[in-house]
C-alpha cells in the first residue's frame, strides 16, 4: 500500500481510528454533553437557558474563544456533586478508549468549581476514583493536569495552587487556559516557578488566539514543556525554527481552532506546514462536546479535509502524541511498539526518523 497517497482513503481513516493514541489536550468540563448537563441540571434543580439539550447544542455557534468560554463556565454550574463529576469523567474515559486512547493527560479548571463553593474535596476525589476505574476496567493510563484561569489575578491561581496540595497525589501537571487575549503568560511567573518547585509538570495555552510572542513568553518565563494550541507561532519564522530544533510539542486541535475561528474552514487548517516544518505537532479535541467531536473525529475531520496529509502524517502525529505524554518512558515504548504493529499490521511502512 503506497505510504503517500493523495487524499486520505478509507484504509487510511480506519487505521487512524483504530491506532493507539494520546490525548494530551482536552479539558474534563468540555466533556459536558447537552444531555448530560440537563440531566444534572434536574437532578439538582437548576434552570438552565435552553429548552431542552437540542436547542443548547445548537447554540454552540461561536465568533472566538470569549464566546465559547461563557458557554463553557455556564454548563460548569451543574457539576455540583462528588456523583456529578464521577459520572463527567467515567463518561469521558468510555468515550476515549473507544477511540483508541490508551493515555489521558486531562485538563481540570479548580476555579471555576471553587469560585462556585464546590469544593477540591467533592471533584478531586471522584475523579481519581474515575481514573482509577479506568485503568482497571478499560486499560487507560489516565493523569490530571490543573489548570489557572488566565483571566483571573495570579494571586487567585496561587491560592488554588495551594488549596490543592492535599490532593497533590491526584494530579501531575499544572496548565494555564482560558481568555487568552490580554493575558500573557508573564502574568504567571510567580504561579509557575512556585509549580516548578512542587515538582510538576508544566504546560500553557498559548498562540491559540494570541500572538507568537506568548507562546515564546510560555517556554521563555514559564519554563513549560509542551505548549496547548501554539498555531500563532506559525507567524514567526525564528519561533517555528526554536519549536522544532528544541522538539517543544505543540498539541493542536482542529475542531476547536475552526470552531473558534482561528481558521475558516478546515482546509484552511496549517497543521501540515507545521509538520513540514519539523514542529512537533499532535492532535487532540479540547472541548470535544462543544466543538462537533472528540479525537478520533478531529483526526477524521483533519485528514478528510486536507489532502496533502497522508499515511506517514498520520503516523508521525499518533506516534508525536504518545511520545509527548508525560508518563514514564518505558510506558511510552510499549505504546510506540504497539502504534508500530498496529500500523504494519495496516500494511503501511514505518517512515524513517523526523527530521
Ligand atoms: N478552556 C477550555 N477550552 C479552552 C481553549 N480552547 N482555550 C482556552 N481556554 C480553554
Ligand atoms: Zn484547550
Amino acid at each position: 500500500m503506497s505510504n503517500h497517497s493523495a487524499a486520505a482513503d478509507a484504509a487510511l481513516l480506519a487505521a487512524l481510528r483504530t491506532a493507539p493514541k494520546a490525548e494530551l489536550h482536552l479539558h474534563l468540563e468540555g466533556t459536558l454533553e447537552p444531555e448530560m448537563a440537563f440531566a444534572l441540571a434536574q437532578r439538582h434543580g437548576v434552570a438552565l437557558r435552553w429548552p431542552d439539550a437540542q436547542a443548547l447544542r445548537a447554540a454552540y455557534a461561536f465568533d472566538d474563544l470569549q464566546g465559547f468560554l461563557e458557554l463553557y463556565y455556564a454548563g460548569c454550574d451543574v457539576l455540583r456533586s462528588e456523583d456529578d463529576f464521577f459520572a463527567l469523567a467515567w463518561a469521558y474515559f468510555r468515550r476515549a478508549a473507544a477511540d483508541g486512547v490508551v493515555r489521558a493527560e486531562v485538563f481540570v479548571d479548580p476555579q471555576s468549581h471553587t469560585a462556585r463553593g464546590v469544593d477540591f474535596a467533592v471533584f478531586m476525589p471522584a475523579l481519581a476514583r474515575a481514573a482509577q476505574r479506568a485503568h482497571d476496567e478499560l486499560g487507560l493510563s489516565v493523569d490530571y493536569i490543573l489548570c489557572a484561569l488566565r483571566h483571573l489575578s495570579e494571586d487567585d491561581a496561587l491560592a488554588m495552587l495551594e488549596a490543592s496540595r492535599p490532593w497533590a497525589a491526584h494530579y501531575i501537571g499544572l496548565g494555564l487556559d482560558s481568555s487568552e487575549r490580554g493575558h500573557p503568560p508573564a502574568k504567571f511567573a510567580r504561579l509557575f516557578a512556585r509549580a516548578r518547585a512542587l515538582g510538576l509538570r508544566l504546560v500553557a495555552h498559548a498562540g491559540e488566539e494570541g500572538p507568537a510572542a506568548y507562546v515564546a513568553e510560555a517556554l521563555d518565563l514559564l519554563g513549560v514543556e509542551r505548549i496547548d494550541h501554539g498555531v500563532r507561532a506559525l507567524d514567526d519564522t525564528a519561533l517555528l525554527r526554536r519549536l522544532a530544533r528544541e522538539r517543544v510539542p505543540l498539541t493542536v486541535c482542529p475542531l476547536s481552532n475552526v470552531r473558534l475561528r482561528v481558521y475558516p474552514d478546515m482546509a484552511a487548517h496549517r497543521l501540515p506546514e507545521l509538520l513540514r516544518a519539523g514542529v512537533v505537532a499532535t492532535v487532540h479535541s479540547d472541548d470535544p462536546a462543544y466543538f462537533g467531536g472528540y479525537v478520533n473525529a478531529n483526526y477524521e475531520a483533519l485528514f478528510t479535509a486536507q489532502a496533502q496529509l497522508g499515511a506517514d502524517d498520520a503516523y508521525r502525529l499518533l506516534r508525536n502524541g504518545l511520545q509527548a505524554s508525560f508518563a514514564p518512558a518505558a510506558q511510552i515504548e510499549d505504546w510506540i511498539a504497539r502504534l508500530d504493529a498496529h500500523w504494519q499490521a495496516c500494511g503501511y511502512t514505518l517512515p524513517g526518523p523526523a527530521h
